[in-house]
């Protein structure tokens, strides 16, 4: 096998799961991609901090310069805007390749950030950044490459809807809720990002970039959060047959006087009549419904937010990259590495 280094920056609620999935299904991951993916280093900030995953002291590092210069793939998992800029860029410019879950950064840096990775030929991967486990950006961006996109609506913030789900069915607080989503790693740092609509605003800035094939500034993104949503207005909500969901809407939009064609991008807490099925997401769950114009609607709904579940995001952009980085090696066909048996129908169920 060749050997692919792989730096992972930030050892957090994500990161730490992608260093554990990366040790404990390492040749597993091997065999799928033809290269072994060795974790050379997790950068943080405290280096004897307590930690939740048990992962070898030895891999923690506050050397961020070493550690992404000898990398093949840099993992960014540290969010916010600085270092994580800096530190892509850094990665890209020494030639590595690149996966970030960080939307903050992406909805106001992408445009550079990416201009940076074409210029020297490296790849930024970011399934993760929108909608946690859901794979949304590889259909928008591929599958749906060769269809126009008109509308997407959709839940992307997992702690928002845990909250307003707790609220609603737990009789949960706004403040209850929410310490219950951080604890359960689902909320950002600041957790304002959520529960203000930041988050979703920025998703929904990347979504509407990929889908309309422009960029949508997350300046131009309609945002309220909601913090204004109280007990008695998700219990009156109920009553009238109604659940409160923060949505994400972005539209193809034709303006009625100028017959000008242009885009829209919001988010804002809206009532959901119960009978929809976005109703039905519940906990930090996402869903989110896209229609085009060839495809008609599709939906993709599962886990928004959530260490592990987000890992599994991260990971499908790294073997997708480490595939690409033996691309003309003695790569393992992505379908035949494992030499399985196929079981008969008789083996595995009853037939009626
Ligand atoms: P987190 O739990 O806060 O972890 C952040 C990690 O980065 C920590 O290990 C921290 O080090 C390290 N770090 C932060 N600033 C640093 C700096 N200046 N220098 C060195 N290390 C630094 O965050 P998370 O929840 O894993 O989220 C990581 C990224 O994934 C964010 O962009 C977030 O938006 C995105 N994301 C999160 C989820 C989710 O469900 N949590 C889902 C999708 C996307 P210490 O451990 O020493 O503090
Ligand atoms: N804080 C984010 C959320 C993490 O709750 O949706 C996933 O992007």
């Amino acid at each position: 096998y060749r050997n692919l280094r792989v730096a992972l920056l930030g050892g957090g609620s994500v990161g730490a799961q992608v260093a554990r999935l990366l040790l404990e299904n390492s040749e597993e991951l091997a065999n799928r991609v033809g290269a072994s993916l060795e974790l050379v280093g997790i950068l943080v900030r405290d280096v004897d901090a307590e930690r939740t995953v048990d992962l070898p002291r030895e891999l923690f590092t506050t050397d961020a310069e070493t550690l992404i210069l000898g990398a093949d793939v840099v993992i960014e998992l540290m969010g916010g805007i600085e270092p994580a800029r800096s530190y892509i860029l850094m990665a890209i410019n020494s030639g590595a390749d690149v996966v970030t879950a960080n939307k903050a950064l992406l909805a106001t840096h992408g445009p550079e950030l990416f201009a940076a990775a074409d210029q020297v030929g490296a790849q930024l991967k970011y399934e993760a950044a929108v909608a946690g486990a859901i794979p949304i950006v590889r259909p928008l961006g591929e599958s749906l490459g060769g269809d126009q996109v008109n509308r997407i609506l959709g839940i992307v913030n997992g702690t928002t809807n845990f909250i307003l789900d707790r609220m609603d069915t737990e009789g949960d607080t706004l403040e209850e809720a929410l310490a219950l989503a951080t604890d359960l790693g689902y909320a950002e740092a600041d957790p304002t990002a959520d529960i203000g609509g930041y988050d979703a605003a920025q998703k929904a800035a990347i979504l509407a970039s990929l889908a309309f094939h422009t960029t949508v500034p997350l300046a131009s993104v309609y945002r309220e959060g909601i913090t204004a949503i109280t007990p008695a207005q998700i219990d009156s909500a109920r009553k009238a047959g109604y659940v409160v969901k923060l949505l994400a809407i972005c539209e193809r939009l034709v303006d009625a006087e100028s017959g000008q064609q242009g885009v829209s991008a919001r988010v804002y807490p809206a009532m959901v009549h119960r009978s929809h099925p976005l109703a039905s997401v519940h906990g930090a769950n996402n869903a989110v419904f896209v229609e085009a114009e060839s495809a008609g609607s599709l939906m993709f709904y599962g886990a928004g937010a959530g260490g592990v579940e987000t890992a599994s995001a991260v990971l499908g952009d790294l073997v997708s990259l480490a595939r690409r980085h033996i691309a003309g090696g003695p790569g393992v066909p992505a379908s035949q590495h494992a030499d399985l048996p196929v079981f008969d129908i008789g083996q595995i169920v009853t037939r009626y």
